[in-house]
């Protein structure tokens, strides 16, 4: 290991994955009813490529008539098709869509990381393989049900529709297509604005599976595109990822309906470091539970908590670390922290730092070189905080770290669920006495022990608080979008 504050030198020849194998079109229309349909409003959008503000293609901006047309199709499809189809017959079509997105996960991960800015290791590696778990997971449930609500008649809800965020977005559809579709419902899903690209390649899948015409429509555009679904009177179900405020508004519309809601929102979770803990794999997995996914998480461990008799030890490992990421080209294979989203999401990120600074915070940010355009963002670390500071109550969503000590676990059980969130949390030590004590107190929907953001389709996740209701994942991802009596 190299002395104590010893800037180390990671030069690495560029290691870029190739981009010659991907197909993308210059303009992508609405996937309605088995077809590619022009907007009604005959508008376009650009998708960007975050890391160097490049144009990849343009994109439709559906408005309320193209969701009404959407919806009618998932209806009809819904009434004529899918509900009356037997179930091990669904199956079919959700592993056929799983094995074609496997066969083209390398497109799909090329995509990924250059819409959404991510860096190509994680796009490879965590979201393309998972997207394609989950739908082999609840393919396998389809023909199942009555296993996993035994003496419970299992019946589906109808017309599903699913507004989702940038920050994983072929995760994110995977997530919400797959139990919906397992459970014999119909789709109308809206992609976030500046990630449209990966779910309009698997509407290009869904179209090869001959799944039938309607069961899937993907309608892009905006924050107008995803109210027109969420005020559509023959939507059943609403599935919603994205921010707090979205998901009030969302609540407030549906209210008094007969709409059923999952609402998966923001986070501000602990990562908590006891004194037994071993330090260096402690630090790893903080450093991965902030710096992953340029901290575009909403599970994100963006508010770290450190035992006072190792603080000194751990705050300066991690400054350490810190300076070894690379951060840049998200294509390179070497990098570790990409392109943020979007231009607005920087300003967010930036106007947070400033925040820090006049709040009265001590901020470090790694020694590192940014690439010279595109939007990036330093890893960054804030000590002296307050547990009132606006930087350690507020969802900050980007590489932004901040540090508190405790003496008493006590202590850190209260500080780390003083929030309005409570979606995530990770405790390091060595005792698995102290892991289960903190796990039954802490007011989180997901705990990691000794490691941090690892997900399985198997497992459910989702919030407490603000953070919102419902469990995406695992059996209980099954529950969200079925009627039981
Ligand atoms: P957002 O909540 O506005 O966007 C999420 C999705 O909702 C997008 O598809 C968007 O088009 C859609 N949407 C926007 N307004 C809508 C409305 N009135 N009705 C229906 N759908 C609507 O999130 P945004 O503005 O991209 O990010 C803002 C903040 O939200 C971030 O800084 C971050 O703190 C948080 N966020 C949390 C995420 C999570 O996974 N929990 C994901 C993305 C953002
Ligand atoms: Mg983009």
């Amino acid at each position: 290991m190299a002395k104590k504050n010893e800037k180390i030198n990671w030069e690495y020849a560029p290691a870029p994955e190739s981009t010659g194998h991907i197909n993308l079109k210059e303009q992508y229309n609405l996937f309605i009813d088995g077809k590619w349909v022009k907007p009604n409003s005959g508008k376009y959008f650009d998708s960007i490529n975050p890391a160097n503000k490049e144009k990849l293609a343009s994109v439709a901006h559906a408005n309320e008539k193209d969701v009404d047309k959407a919806v009618k199709a998932a209806r009809k499809a819904y009434d004529t098709v899918w509900s009356k189809m037997a179930p091990s017959e669904r199956a079919k079509y959700i592993y056929r869509i799983a094995r074609l997105m496997q066969e083209r996960a390398r497109e799909f991960a090329v995509i990924e990381s250059l819409d959404a800015g991510k860096v190509i290791r994680e796009s490879r590696d965590v979201d393309v393989p998972l997207a394609c778990n989950h739908f082999f997971y609840y393919a396998g449930w389809a023909d199942k049900l009555e296993y996993a609500f035994p003496n419970r008649k299992v019946s589906s809800l109808g017309v599903a529709g699913q507004i989702i965020p940038w920050n994983f977005p072929l995760l994110m559809a995977a997530w919400k297509i797959a139990p919906a579709l397992a459970t014999g419902n119909t789709v109308v899903l809206k992609p976030a604005e500046t990630t449209s690209l990966t779910a309009l390649k698997l509407a290009e899948i869904i179209e090869e599976s001959g799944l039938p015409a309607g069961v899937v429509n993907i309608v892009t555009g905006f924050g107008d595109t995803g109210a027109a679904i969420v005020n559509h009177n023959d939507v059943d179900k609403i599935a919603f990822t994205g921010s707090t405020a979205v998901g009030k508004i969302i609540q407030k519309a549906i209210a008094g309906t007969h709409k059923k809601a999952t609402l998966e929102l923001g986070g501000k979770s602990a990562n908590i470091i006891l004194d037994d803990a071993p330090l260096d794999q402690a630090v790893e997995g903080i450093v991965n539970g902030i710096f992953f996914n340029q901290g575009h998480v909403c599970c994100a461990g963006s508010r770290l908590f450190v035992q006072e008799s190792v603080a000194d030890q751990v705050i300066e490992k991690l400054k350490h670390r810190m300076n070894s990421l690379i951060v840049g080209d998200p294509m390179d294979k070497n990098t570790d922290v990409g392109a943020i989203n979007s231009k607005e999401q920087l300003d967010v990120i930036n106007s947070y730092l400033k925040i820090g600074q006049a709040e009265g915070a001590t901020m470090y940010q790694a020694d590192c070189s940014l690439p010279k355009s595109g939007y990036y963002c330093r890893p960054t670390l804030f000590t002296d905080v307050a547990q009132s500071s606006r930087i350690v109550q507020e969802e900050i969503f980007g590489p932004v770290l901040t540090i508190q000590t405790f003496r008493t676990v006590d202590e850190v059980i209260q500080k780390a669920n003083n929030t309005p969130y409570g979606l995530a949390a990770g405790v390091w030590t060595d005792k698995g006495s102290r892991i289960f004590n903190l796990t039954t107190k802490l007011r989180a929907g997901v705990v990691w022990a000794n490691t941090y953001n690892k997900f399985d389709p198997t497992s459910p996740f989702g919030g407490y608080k603000e953070s919102g209701f419902g469990r995406e994942g695992g059996l209980h991802g099954l529950e969200a979008y079925v009627k039981l009596n």
